[in-house]
Formats: structure tokens, C-alpha cells, sequence
């Protein structure tokens, strides 16, 4: 490959590889932000492998230790090291891993992000090829364990493989980046100053911002993620399980009416379960068909209205029940009664003679029915506009 310069959007020089080592030489001004919770160990060595690839790339960068007041001589560590480019910032708000690497964002001064690890899973020697990839397109990039040339550790048990494998299957539908689950990324601070409603929930900073700002151009360098030797992790199960909530989010985010409407239709096959339930039951305490029937009825109605306001439209949750439920009512009775029309008029539809079933029409009333009722209950019922939130 020959040496050139390329021109860069983000306005630095790079010269391009010269040879299979590449020595990319990036120039642009780096915030590195390093979330950490009781790294003291680990400290010294993230600060002076960062001082090296500074020196060597002869980059400007500050590194900024976004501290959930650890008290564990992590303060002290960073003032050892006497650079005025490093800093510890003692948070006290939100404690958490996100709201610690948004945090660290906002208060940035650089123009190129980074966020990493502090236990030296992450190598900062790859930040010059991040730069390179975000340089010549990409949006966001990711220090990626799954791209080949990357890997994991040789001691990663089956479980957390496992683990990692399926958290990552089940963001698929949000983005299709190998390693979403990655810790380890870098993005352009305008980017970042334009994202809006960002939630810090959980882990998966990167899989936030991906989703939320929108990035369809997001590269991959490989990385070999090495286990931390110093310290503990603190990605314990309910961490984890904050993972599902945070999907939840992120879907409805991306998806909003498809996810809407699924849940809605959902909690609609549990209606049908309760009230088949119901209605056994009342037969076996010996109570007669009619009223059997009309309890089922009863208590789905009841179990369909608590769930949709409690999940489906679960940002209503905090509006006035008793004004939700009659609204709800009267979205079903709407709703019962294009079921009705619809059924009668596919019934006396001219369509094919194959087509011409009493359960073809029916079928059609209730899909009509339903999504009347839909719409009545995102729109009206539980709308958002008027919820406070
Ligand atoms: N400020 C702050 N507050 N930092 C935190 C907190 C917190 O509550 N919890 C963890 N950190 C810091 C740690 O000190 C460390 O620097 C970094 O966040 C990652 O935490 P680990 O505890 O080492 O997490 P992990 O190794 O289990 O998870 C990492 O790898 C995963 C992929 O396997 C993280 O990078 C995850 O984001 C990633 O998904
Ligand atoms: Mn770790």
C-alpha cells in the first residue's frame, strides 16, 4: 500500500498505511472516558498505557475516570501520576456505569469520544484505528471481540459465552453489529450533543447510543478482550436482568407501534385465557351458562384494561384509571360494534365461493374489531400527549 494522506471529515491529517503494521498517525484531540467502581489497582496501568499511546501517536487526549466514589485510594492513584491531561471526576448523582459514561460525554472537551473499560480489557492501542474508521465514514465504532481478528479471552467460561452470545442475539433486531455489547467505542462529539432522551439504564451504553442516535454506519476493529487480573466485575444478575428492561426500551424506541400493538395483542390472548378460566370455574361452582359466560367476559375485560395500562401503554400508568377505563370501555364498545358491522358486511360480500364462510366474515370482524380497538386505546384512551410522564 502506498503512503498518502487522506482527506478526512472530521478535518485531520492520516497518513495512510504504509505498511501491514499500519502506523496510522491521527491527530484529532481525544476525551477518553473510563467509567469506573473500585479500579485503584488498575488505574496506574490504564493511565500509562494511554501516556505511551499519546507520546507515540503524539495525540492530544484527556482521560477522565468518571468515579462512583469508589473511596478505595482511586483518587490518589490519579493524582500520582501528576499528568494534567488525566482527571478523576468524584460523580454524585445517578450511580451506574451509563449514567457515568454520559456523564463523562457532556462533560468532554474534545471533539472524538471514547469510552473504555477500566480493568485493560480494552486495549488502547487499537484507539488509532477506531479513529481511522470513524475518520473515513463510520459514525460509531466498536472495539469488537466478534469480528474476525477478535476474541476473548481462553478462560471465558461456557456460561459467559453463552451469556454474552444470546444478549447479543436478542439485540439483533436493533442493530446488526456483531459485538453491540461491546464497552469499548468511539463516536464524534456532535453526535453525541445531538441524542436525544437518552436513557442510562443498565450496561449497554453503546447499544444505547447506536439505537437512539440513529447510526447507521457503525465499523468494527477487532480487539482481543482480555480478563481483568485486578479487581472484580460488577456486572452482577441484576445488571442483567436491567438488560431486558433497557431491550424493552430500545424496541419500543425503534419499533414503537409494531411493539405497541404486539404487546396489545398479547395481553388480548391472555384475555382469552382468562376468560375461558373464568368461565370454567363458574361452571364448576355450579353457576349457570349465562352468567358463566358474562363473568368470563366480566373479569377479562377487567384483566385487559389493568394490563394494557399497566405494560402495553405502561407511560399512562400514572393517568386516571377510573377516566381510562371508561375510555376503554367505550373504545371496546366502538370496537364490538365494527367487529359486528364488518362480520355482516363480509358476509354479504360478493367474494369467490371458497371465500364465502360465516368464519371467513367473523374472522374479518374481530381483525377489524381489533385494531379499531387498537387505535381507540394508543390514540384516545392512553394517549400520550396529555399523560404526564
Ligand atoms: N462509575 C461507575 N459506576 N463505573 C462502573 C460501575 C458503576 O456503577 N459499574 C462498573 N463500572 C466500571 C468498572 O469499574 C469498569 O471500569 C467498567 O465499568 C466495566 O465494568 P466491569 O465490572 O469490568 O464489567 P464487565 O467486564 O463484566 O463487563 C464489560 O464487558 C462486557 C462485555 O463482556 C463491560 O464493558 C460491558 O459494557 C460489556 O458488555
Ligand atoms: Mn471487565
Amino acid at each position: 500500500m502506498t503512503s498518502a494522506d487522506l482527506e478526512l471529515p472530521l478535518g485531520i491529517a492520516v497518513e495512510a498505511p504504509t505498511s501491514e503494521l499500519a502506523r496510522i498517525e491521527v491527530h484529532v484531540p481525544l476525551s477518553i472516558i473510563v467509567p469506573t467502581y473500585r479500579e485503584c489497582e488498575n488505574i496506574p496501568f490504564v493511565i500509562e498505557r494511554v501516556a505511551r499511546l499519546r507520546a507515540r501517536e503524539k495525540i492530544d487526549v484527556e482521560l477522565i475516570f468518571m468515579d462512583d466514589q469508589s473511596r478505595d485510594g482511586s483518587i490518589e492513584a490519579v493524582e500520582a501520576c501528576g499528568y494534567s491531561w488525566v482527571r478523576l471526576v468524584e460523580r454524585s448523582g445517578k450511580r451506574g456505569l451509563s449514567p457515568a459514561v454520559i456523564e463523562g460525554f457532556a462533560q468532554a472537551r474534545n471533539p472524538v469520544l471514547i469510552c473504555m473499560d477500566c480493568d485493560l480489557s480494552h486495549p488502547p492501542e487499537v484507539i488509532p484505528q477506531m479513529i481511522l474508521a470513524l475518520s473515513s465514514g463510520q459514525q460509531f465504532v466498536l472495539g469488537s471481540r466478534y469480528v474476525p481478528g477478535g476474541s476473548t479471552d481462553d478462560d471465558w467460561g461456557f456460561f459467559r459465552w453463552l451469556n454474552s452470545r444470546v444478549a447479543t442475539l436478542l439485540a439483533r433486531p436493533l442493530t446488526k453489529v456483531a459485538d453491540p455489547m461491546s464497552g469499548f467505542f468511539c463516536m464524534r462529539r456532535a453526535d453525541f450533543d445531538k441524542a436525544e432522551n437518552l436513557n442510562a439504564i443498565g450496561y449497554k451504553i453503546a447499544l444505547e447510543l447506536i439505537v437512539k442516535c440513529g447510526f447507521e454506519n457503525v465499523g468494527e476493529v477487532p480487539i482481543q478482550f482480555k480478563d481483568r487480573v485486578y479487581g472484580e466485575s460488577k456486572l452482577t444478575l441484576k445488571e442483567q436482568l436491567r438488560y431486558i428492561k433497557h431491550l424493552r426500551r430500545l424496541y419500543l424506541h425503534k419499533f414503537a407501534n409494531a411493539m405497541y400493538l404486539m404487546q396489545f395483542l398479547t395481553v388480548g390472548a391472555s384475555g382469552v385465557l382468562i376468560n375461558l378460566s373464568v368461565l370454567t370455574l363458574l361452571l364448576a361452582s355450579g353457576f349457570n351458562e349465562q352468567v358463566a359466560i358474562a363473568g368470563g367476559i366480566a373479569v377479562s375485560v377487567v384483566t385487559n384494561f389493568l394490563l394494557n395500562r399497566r405494560f402495553t401503554f405502561s407511560y399512562a400508568r400514572h393517568g386516571n384509571a377510573f377516566k381510562q377505563f371508561i375510555g376503554y370501555l367505550t373504545a371496546s364498545a366502538i370496537g364490538v360494534t365494527v367487529n359486528y358491522t364488518v362480520s355482516l358486511a363480509m358476509l354479504h360480500a360478493p367474494l369467490p365461493e371458497t371465500a364465502q364462510s360465516i368464519y371467513v366474515a367473523s374472522l374479518s370482524g374481530v381483525a377489524a374489531g381489533m385494531v379499531f380497538n387498537y387505535l381507540g386505546n394508543r390514540y384516545l384512551v392512553f394517549r400520550r400527549r396529555f399523560i404526564e410522564q
